[in-house]
């Protein structure tokens, strides 16, 4: 390949040069176009920019693949554990037995959280949205430890934050849940690995045993490998941008955080769940709500469709949908929002409208149906995806601040007033 591109600007020609990826992927390197040229270039929500070169998850979007530092995300998802995967997006390799048994055992010693956080539970109004206590609570965690702000670059000191994040992270998320039904916490177990662990701290009561099933773990595993990593999505881009400026590695994650909970990202899972009781308690009349999502006067879209990237399949909905009948048939329930995605699918992929646009279903499409099958209320869906997304945001985090990149600060072109002279209180209109 040419390692230069030409580029003719009022009659000056410049060279740019080019950038190619392990897999091919090319880019014109703009980093001296500014100060070569004095034109910016312009891209209102990044559609062609390239914000980084990073090594931890290759995407396709036209050919449906999704790779994390190069393994097949149906590979992982069939034989990988979250905690191995977690390991291996934000080390690079997966780990050996030694290794993942100390990643392990890191992590469980850290799922308790310090007491006087405890405390903070009962500052939250009872329909606090669960989303909310995860993003301050972790926000939250930088006072507590505030030597993660002073040592960013210390290994040892990063492996205890990241450990630290990953177990207290889902020790909030039940906590947040427990709260919010008014029922005491419970504390987490040591014997219990890290799904299993969770789902003991959502669900059980001092009241009474309770037996984790393993069919639930499985499936809870899936679907946290499933969401562990997305390159450059608008969370991970924020978790990025807002370490650039060397905040601490919880401010970024609590940003994160925050910007996964909107319902063009992360939100869509408990979105569609709310679509498809609608569609129900509407008497289950499909036609009516696709179109309304092809109807330009209304603000409505199919939530769980489309995807920035994906423009043939979503891989992850795949291996989601599959699960979904998989884990329903073992525990031996059905769930009639399943039969009205399906049906939803089926007539959204046969019209036009969602064919041209390259409209398929996405990760979020099934995962709420699966969320739901398990037992978790669907105020905690986007809260799941968080802790799905952890290890990613970790490894973005890291793979920023180990190649040392500046501080993120895109420029823009002003279109607001011209200067003008301030006009004194009784003069103005
Ligand atoms: N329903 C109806 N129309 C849609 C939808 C949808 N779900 N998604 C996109 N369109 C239309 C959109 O109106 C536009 O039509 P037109 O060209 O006539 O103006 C066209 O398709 C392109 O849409 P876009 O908004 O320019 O595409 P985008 O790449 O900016 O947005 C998206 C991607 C995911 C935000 C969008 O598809 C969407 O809002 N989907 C629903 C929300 C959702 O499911 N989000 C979860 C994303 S996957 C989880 C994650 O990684 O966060």
């Amino acid at each position: 390949m040419n390692n230069n591109v030409k580029l003719n600007i009022e009659n000056k020609a410049y060279e740019l040069p080019l950038i190619e990826g392990t897999e091919g992927e090319k880019a014109i390197d703009i980093s001296q176009l500014r100060t070569k040229t004095g034109y910016i270039t312009s891209d209102t929500g990044y559609k062609s920019t390239g914000s980084t070169q990073s090594a931890i998850t290759f995407l396709d979007g036209e050919n449906g693949i999704l790779r994390y530092r190069g393994y097949p995300i149906e590979q992982l998802a069939e034989n990988s554990t979250f905690l191995e995967v977690a390991y291996l997006l934000i080390y690079g390799d997966l780990p050996n037995k030694e290794q993942l048994e100390t990643f392990t055992s890191g992590i469980t010693r850290h799922t308790l959280i310090h007491e006087d956080m405890k405390k903070f539970y009962e500052g939250y109004p009872s329909k606090a949205h669960p989303m909310g206590v995860l993003a301050s609570m972790i926000s939250a965690m930088s006072t507590f430890y505030p030597e993660a702000q002073k040592s960013q670059l210390n290994p040892e000191e990063v492996d205890v934050t990241i450990r630290r994040l990953i177990a207290k992270s889902a020790t909030i998320a039940a906590w947040s849940y427990k709260k919010s039904q008014g029922l005491p916490i419970i504390y987490p177990q040591n014997r219990l690995g890290y799904c299993a662990n969770f789902l003991h701290m959502m669900f059980a009561l001092p009241t009474e045993e309770y037996e984790v099933n393993p069919t639930v773990v499985k499936a809870l595993d899936v679907l946290l490998i499933l969401h562990a990593d997305h390159e450059q999505n608008c969370s991970a881009s924020t978790v990025r941008m807002a370490g650039s400026s060397h905040a601490s590695l919880y401010a970024a994650i609590s940003a994160g955080v925050c910007a996964l909970w909107g319902p063009l990202h992360g939100g869509a899972n408990q979105q569609v769940i709310e679509m498809l009781e609608q569609i129900r308690n509407e008497g289950s009349d499909i036609q009516k709500m696709v179109a309304k999502a092809k109807d330009k006067n209304s603000d409505f879209r199919l939530m769980g469709f489309g995807h920035r990237v994906y423009k043939n399949f979503d891989p992850r909905a795949k291996i989601i949908k599959k699960a979904c009948d998989d884990v329903l048939e073992e525990l031996g329930t059905r769930d009639p929002l399943l039969d009205i995605a399906k049906e939803l699918e089926e007539v959204a992929l046969s019209d036009s409208y969602f064919v041209d646009r390259k409209l398929y279903p996405n990760v979020d499409f099934y995962s709420g149906i699966l969320y739901r099958a398990i037992g978790l209320p669907t105020e905690m869906f986007t809260v799941m995806f968080s802790l799905g997304r952890l290890p990613g945001w970790i490894a973005q985090w890291k793979e920023m601040r180990d190649n040392n990149e500046p501080i993120s600060r895109p420029r823009q072109i002003y279109v607001g007033r011209k200067e003008r002279d301030y006009e004194p209180l009784e003069k103005r209109n």
